[in-house]
């Protein structure tokens, strides 16, 4: 397996293994090693299915389940509830109508953020696996939230330090108008706002990064209008082109991402035209954040 670094050096781009058989603990632990260094890693003419794509995702530990990810009930669902359906297409495989809830709810990924920041045990890694990819727009865009702290003036840093953000799905939606009375009975956990620190120290290599997301709402113990415009100025600050990598996709890439380290978002595509098929599964993170668990 070797890694190649991509511009801006926060991702690197992987060949040299197939990731659709099984791997041994090595080429897992290289894989790890690979995402502690880069944060993103790419992989191309992987030929996953859901259930190869899962078999995989459970090397890096529990997946989480998506279903409260979505605004489609249970029943309506055209992948198994592990399996994140990140593309515009309905149970029947037809592309979703302009005014279709689940795609105004999906139009949420657009903003920049980190995966499942509003729950109490945010996401670790994200895998996304293209199936279909529309002839143009549609990439997805990453922000090195380590070079973003790193770039930080002094002050800053010691100001952020200790500063605790909420998060809500509730927040992001308000972001783009979604109408909260479209939220499912089923959603509802997803609006109680979780605590967790502005500032996060990656487990393995100790480095500190901004955990910033489009679900932060409030910082505790400010007024909200100061802390939303603080948090816009560092969200402004930590998406310049110099901390940012866009990936363009090709069918079969997999990228996986550290939802610690990194934030991303959706690019525009035509969707009421185009088929864009992607899959994601997603690693729960270990546990709680300090900060959430003094606050549950
Ligand atoms: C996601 C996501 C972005 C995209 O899968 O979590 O935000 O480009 N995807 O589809
Ligand atoms: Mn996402």
């Amino acid at each position: 397996m070797d890694i190649t670094p991509l511009s801006p050096g926060f991702a690197g781009d992987v060949t040299g293994i197939d990731l659709t058989r099984p791997l041994t603990a090595p080429q897992v632990a290289a894989i790890e090693g690979g995402m502690d260094r880069f944060a993103i890693l790419v992989f191309h003419d992987q030929h996953f299915d859901d259930d190869t794509q899962l078999a995989f995702s459970r090397n890096f530990g529990q997946l989480e389940v998506s279903s409260g990810g979505e605004m489609a009930k249970p029943e309506d669902r055209r992948l198994k509830l592990e399996m994140a359906d990140i593309s515009n297409l309905d149970r029947n495989s037809q592309l979703r109508a302009a005014d279709d809830r689940v795609r105004l709810n999906a139009l949420g990924n657009r903003l920049w953020h980190s995966d499942a920041s509003f729950r109490a045990v945010p996401a670790k890694y994200s895998l996304l696996s293209a199936r279909i990819v529309p002839g143009a727009g549609g990439n997805t865009e990453f922000a090195d939230m380590r070079a973003a702290y790193d770039a930080l003036d002094q002050a800053t840093k010691t100001e952020i330090e200790d500063l605790v953000t909420e998060h809500s799905n509730a927040y992001s939606r308000e972001i783009i108008g979604f109408p909260k009375e479209d939220y499912g009975t089923h959603n509802q956990d997803k609006l109680r706002p979780v605590r967790h620190r502005l500032v996060r120290t990656h487990p393995v290599t100790g480095r500190k990064s901004l955990y910033l997301s489009a679900h932060i709402g409030t910082i505790v113990g400010w007024p909200v209008p100061e802390a939303r415009a603080f948090i816009r100025d560092l969200t402004e600050h930590a998406t310049q082109p110099r901390f940012v990598h866009a990936h363009r996709w090709r069918p079969w890439d997999l990228v996986i991402w550290d939802n610690r380290t990194t934030m991303h978002r959706a690019r525009r595509y035509n969707d009421l035209r185009e088929v864009r098929d992607m899959r994601r599964s997603t690693i729960r993170g270990d546990a709680m954040t300090a900060p959430q668990q003094e606050a549950a």
